[in-house]
This record gives structure tokens, sequence and C-alpha cells, in this order.
């Protein structure tokens, strides 16, 4: 790996010029609005956004959002070359390291620069970092967006994390709220039903891999570190929290350590959901008591702004969940999968493609119901669209003629319901969330008939060389 920690990442990314410097933003709604900006309305690649000199905090004490925004920042965090240039050239170099990446597991150390300071007890304060208030109508300021919650499991003992939404109370209590059915809730409630302490640590700046591990759908059982330790080709370093033993980045930038308790909620939310919408009211989540407070000089708070698409995380999003679920589809025994795109409109979950080359009768909805239902893909999907091996499904417009021309809606579109939904789904009214349907859209030519299928208007491959080469400097130079 070229960079080990976010710091030499962020001078990776300056020397490629993928890096915007802002002095002056307030925490207080003006580097969400600013980042949306820049997401939305900002012309050719979106850089990354280091915040720095935020006003009523000491200078150095800096914010970062969109490390991993753009394909080139992405290649640079997986370890792949920079002639990686296409969201699809990336989706296939991170497949082929998943068939050959073996899980390294962390390496513990004692000493690390995370400990450069170190807050305990009463001097405990989360808020001495720049944590932004992202939109209008959020509940509070959210210092974990792009975070690593770290918990053990207390039977099997194995160590997840994952990246769940975490709000300030106050300078010594945060909340976390964490979906039904993801492995960090399933682990806490663990705890709670035993009338337990669930200990938990919350890492709120680190290596962007770690991030990447962080946020997407890592088999149960496997630790994101053994996971990201592969990815990186080494063991990621580790130091045992004093309180609680859970291990945390060793070149991690801010850390939180303590625990949550049985039964102690209070309100969390609204926040800005990555569906583009606040579809989670406020409503009590479990809170944690913070213990002591690790962080570097000069730290870095790494941030994600979610919210109407596209956003400041999103392309990683998109890259590592489609490879994931390409990945899956293949293990579960799909034959010809050509591609795989979760689309950015979609938030990376509700609007997937997947083109096949099609080989037998069904396989065009059994891609479709495997895609669906899969690990990476089940999670508040809710449609997917097959497509034949002709239509990019990164291409928004082949994927639309494909469903315009190619499906007959009374003979293609399944529906499967009472599927894994959760509270952050916008489209299902408050009392009801928790379950939401699919639809498979099979958008292919019917496979009984599909060489007898009307004909591509379009140029052959001959002619179209033979005319690139005679006309192309006159055509697009
Ligand atoms: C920026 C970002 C924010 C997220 N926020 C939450 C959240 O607040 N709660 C949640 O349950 N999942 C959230 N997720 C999704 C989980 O991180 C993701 O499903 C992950 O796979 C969960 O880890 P697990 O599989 O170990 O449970 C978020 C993902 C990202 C990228």
């Amino acid at each position: 790996m070229a960079y080990k920690d976010v710091r030499e990442f962020l001078s990776a990314v300056e020397g490629f010029d993928q890096l915007k410097k802002l002095n002056g933003a307030a925490w207080d709604l003006e580097m969400g609005a600013i980042t949306e900006l820049i997401y939305h309305e900002g012309k050719g690649i979106p850089p990354a956004v280091l915040f720095d000199k935020v006003p009523g905090y000491p200078e150095g004490f800096r914010t970062l959002f969109g490390a991993t925004c753009s394909v080139r920042r992405m290649a640079l965090t997986l370890g792949f070359p920079s002639s990686i240039k296409t969201e699809m050239e990336l989706i296939q170099a991170y497949r082929n390291k998943l068939k050959t990446v073996k899980t390294i597991p962390p390496k513990t150390v004692e000493r690390g620069p995370i400990l450069e300071n170190v807050d305990r007890g009463d001097d405990v304060n989360v808020l001495k970092f720049p944590v932004p208030k992202m939109h209008e109508l959020d509940g509070g300021r959210y210092i974990g967006t792009a975070c690593l919650i770290i918990t053990r499991d207390p039977d099997e003992g194995w160590v997840n994390f994952g990246a769940y939404r975490v709000m300030v109370h106050d300078e010594q209590h945060v909340a976390f709220y964490i979906s039904p059915g993801k492995h960090g809730n399933l682990q806490r409630q663990k705890f709670f039903e035993r009338n337990e302490p669930c200990p938990v640590v919350v890492c709120v700046g680190q290596d962007p891999l770690l991030f990447l591990a962080s946020g997407n759908e890592v088999a149960y059982g496997l630790s994101e570190y053994d996971y990201a330790g592969g990815f990186k080709g080494e063991a990621i370093e580790v130091i045992k929290g004093e309180t609680t033993g859970l291990p945390f980045p060793a070149h991690a930038e801010i850390v939180l350590e303590g625990e949550a308790l049985p039964g102690d909620l209070k309100e969390e939310g609204p926040f800005g959901e990555w569906t583009g919408y606040y579809a989670s009211s406020a409503r009590p989540e479990p809170v944690i008591k913070v213990k002591n407070v690790y962080y570097r000089n000069d730290p870095i708070l790494c941030c994600a702004r979610p919210g109407r698409p596209p956003s400041d995380y999103l392309l990683s999003k998109c890259v590592v969940k489609s490879a994931m679920i390409w990945d899956e589809m293949e293990k579960a025994g799909i034959p010809n999968v050509q591609g795989v795109w979760c689309h950015e409109s979609g938030g990376g979950r509700m609007f997937n493609i997947v083109s096949i080359k099609q080989a037998y009768p069904g396989h065009s909805r059994q891609a479709g119901l495997v895609a669906s239902q899969c690990h990476a893909g089940a999670y508040l999907g809710r449609y997917v669209i097959v497509v034949d091996e002709d239509i990019d499904p990164s291409n928004t417009n082949d994927v639309l003629w494909a469903i315009a021309s190619r499906s007959e809606p009374e003979q293609s579109i399944e529906i499967i319901r009472r599927c894994w939904s959760g509270p952050l789904d916008p489209r299902i009214p408050v009392g009801k969330k928790g379950f939401n349907s699919r639809a498979i859209i099979d958008a292919c030519r019917p496979y009984e008939w599909k060489d007898a299928f009307s004909p591509v208007v379009e140029s052959s491959p001959e002619l179209r060389d033979a005319t690139l080469k005679k006309w192309a400097d006159k055509l697009f130079s």
C-alpha cells in the first residue's frame, strides 16, 4: 500500500490535485452546505475537502469530507494502479482481489500515534473537535458518519465494526443508531438481553480503507479488521482500549471509548439519510457514556454527508457494493455475470442493475432474485434490473432503453414481499417500517426467442471502426 494512514493518503491525493483545503468554514451547517454544493454543482471530479481553522477551534483541528469519492482516490485507497479510469474497471479489480485475497488478522501493538493525547474521565469532551451539524433539519451534531463502531460478540468473541451514525448529546455522551439486523446491533443486543453494559469503541478518523470495510456488508462472523488487513496485504496495527480492551487502529486520528448501558436510551435524530430523506424521525436510541478519548496532534475528523444523491461518499459505496454483489452472485452459482452497478440515484442500494449473458431458460430471473437477496444486496433494496450483455449497467441511458424496449410489464416484473428493510425506508409509513417489497425487472430479451428479437439499429463494429479511423480527428478533436 502506498500510504499507512489518512495523512499519507491526503498527501498522495494532493499530489494528483484532488484535495481542496478550505479555511474558516463553520461547523454549524456551513461544512455540510459547502460539501453539498461541491458534489451537486461542481464541474469535473469532485475533490476531497479538508476544512481547517474552524471558528471557535484551534488551528489544525480539521474535518475531512469525500476522501474516497473519485475513481483515482478509490484506486489509491485499495492499492490499485492509477491506470484504472472507470467505475467498471474498479469493480473488476475489486472482484479479482476478492478471488485471491486472504484475510489477515490485526496485530496488537503497544504504541501508535493515536496515543499522542489521551483524555480520561472528567477531562473527556467530544466537542473539543469541530463536530459538524450537517443539515438544517438534523437533530444535532454528528461526530460519527465516516466511522467505525467497534464491538465484540460476547459469545463468539469476534470483533465487528460498522459505520453507524453517532450523535453528540453532550461532552461525554453520544447516541449510536444501528439498524435491525446489522452485526453491531446483533452483538449489542446480546449484552442488553443479559442486562450487561455493551463495551464500544467509536473511531472517527482513520485509513479510508477501514471506512470502506466498515460501511459495506462483510460476512457475518468475519471481522472487518481481517477483511481490511487482507486487502492491505498486511495486518492492521491495533491498540487495546484501556477500559474495554477493544482494538482500535494505532494510526487512527480520533477514538472514543466507552460503554452503553441496557435501557439507557435518549432521543437520537433526525439525521439526513442516504436515501435523500429524513425517513426515520427522532426516537430513543442507546447512549454511549464516553470514558476515554484518544487523539493525534492536529486531529482529522473524517466525515460523510449523506443526503439527496450524489453525496460525498457514494461513489465508493456503489463500487464496493457492486463488486460484493457480483462476487456473491458467482458464489451462489450464477454463471455469465457481465457487470453489476448499484446506481448512485438509489443510494447504492435501491436501484441495482446486473448484466448477464443468458445461457438457459430462467437464468435472468435467477440472477435477479439472487442479486436482490444475497447478503450484500438484501438490506433496503427496491429494484433490481437484469439486462443483457450488450447493456453497460453503469450507463443510465442504456439501462432505461433496455427496460423500455425489452421488458413487457405484464410478464417481466416479479415482486418479492416482506423483505429486509428498516426505519430509514422513506416509502414505508411510520409504524409499518421493517419490511418492504422488491421488484425484479427482467429487461433481457425473452430467452426463448432472443435470437429472433428485432435487430438493434446501430452501425456494425466494422463500420464504426472504419468510420472512426477515417473521421476521428475531425469529429472529436
Ligand atoms: C456513511 C455511512 C453511514 C451509515 N450509517 C449507518 C447507520 O447510521 N446505521 C446503520 O445501521 N447502518 C449505517 N450504514 C450502513 C452500515 O455501515 C453497513 O450496512 C455495514 O455493512 C454495517 O456493518 P455490519 O455488516 O458489520 O453490520 C452506513 C453506511 C455508510 C457508508
